[in-house]
């Protein structure tokens, strides 16, 4: 198997272990163990009560993110949403409210596990306007020029191939369409950590600067590339991370006291000219 192949294989199995075991590790600002935490999880990614309200209650515990893209959004109704890496379905559901019945939010994630349970949580928020297709993010299962919004939320970081991400969503926007995405990047990760396998999957080992993060976005020909919001990842945010995957002990605690101000969520803009 290649490379590509064997992290797609290892991030699905963390993922699909997030959502079918309580305790089990994924990406986010606190341990994802148990479920009262997750809910907490989406209330820290950026969320407002009222909209969390609104939603199954499954799609909330289950949310994985790290912001909230579409508030950064001016999504109207009657546009089409397309949100990498799905997961459960919580940004899909606001989308979905959002561009209305004459409107379509799709989303693409590898996982049947995630699959499965977005497709439970739409069916139980009764909307007609959702479509989910099973996918790659660096191959998207999308017409090109077709989407108004790209959202992602948490995502993007666990690709082997960013880049190739970066030239589909170009390819999948239609002129003018923009994309808003939340995603975790770092800046001098300690070596010990970017090496971590375990924390790939948490979404900190994967996860690349800014600076290339903007830079493969301008290169895939994207124009207004910026990032206008920043959560800061503190020690303790960082050790309860690190925790849910690599265990609690003294040297988690220094590893996260190494890694304090050197991982951050960012909400990324770009647009197709
Ligand atoms: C951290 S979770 C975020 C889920 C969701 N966006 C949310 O905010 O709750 C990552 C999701 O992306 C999916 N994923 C990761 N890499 C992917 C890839 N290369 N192609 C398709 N889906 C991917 C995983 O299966 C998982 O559902």
């Amino acid at each position: 198997m290649s490379v590509a192949t064997d992290i797609h294989k290892m991030v699905s199995e963390t993922y699909t272990r997030a959502v079918t075991t309580p305790g089990g590790g994924c990406c986010g600002t606190s341990s994802c163990g148990g479920s009262s935490q997750k809910g907490t999880l989406a209330k820290m990614a950026g969320y407002d009560a009222g909209e969390l309200a609104g939603l199954p209650a499954d799609a909330v515990i289950n949310s994985f993110g790290c912001g909230n893209p579409l508030a950064f959004s001016e999504v109207r109704p009657g546009e089409v949403v397309l949100d990498l890496g799905s997961g459960a379905g919580i940004d899909l559901i606001l989308a979905a409210k959002k561009v209305g019945p004459t409107g379509r939010a799709i989303g693409v994630d590898m996982t049947d596990a995630m699959i499965e349970r977005a497709r439970a949580n739409v069916a139980a928020a009764g909307l007609q306007n959702i479509e989910i297709r099973k996918g790659i993010i660096e191959k998207l299962p999308v017409e090109s020029g077709s989407v108004d919004w790209v959202i992602s939320n948490c995502v993007i970081n666990l690709s082997p191939d960013k880049s190739r991400v970066f030239a589909e969503i170009a390819r999948v926007l239609k002129p003018g369409g923009r994309m808003r995405v939340s995603d975790i990047v770092v800046q001098d990760l300690p070596e010990v950590m970017r090496a971590s396998a375990a924390l790939y999957g948490s979404c900190v080992a994967g996860a690349i600067s800014e600076e290339e993060y903007l830079a493969g976005l301008r290169a895939a020909g994207l124009v207004d590339v910026e990032v206008r919001e920043r959560v800061v990842y503190d020690a303790s945010q960082l050790e309860a991370l690190a925790a849910s995957e690599l265990g609690a002990d003294e040297d988690v605690k220094k590893l996260a006291a190494a890694a304090a101000g050197k991982v951050w969520s960012a909400i990324i803009y770009a647009r197709k000219s």
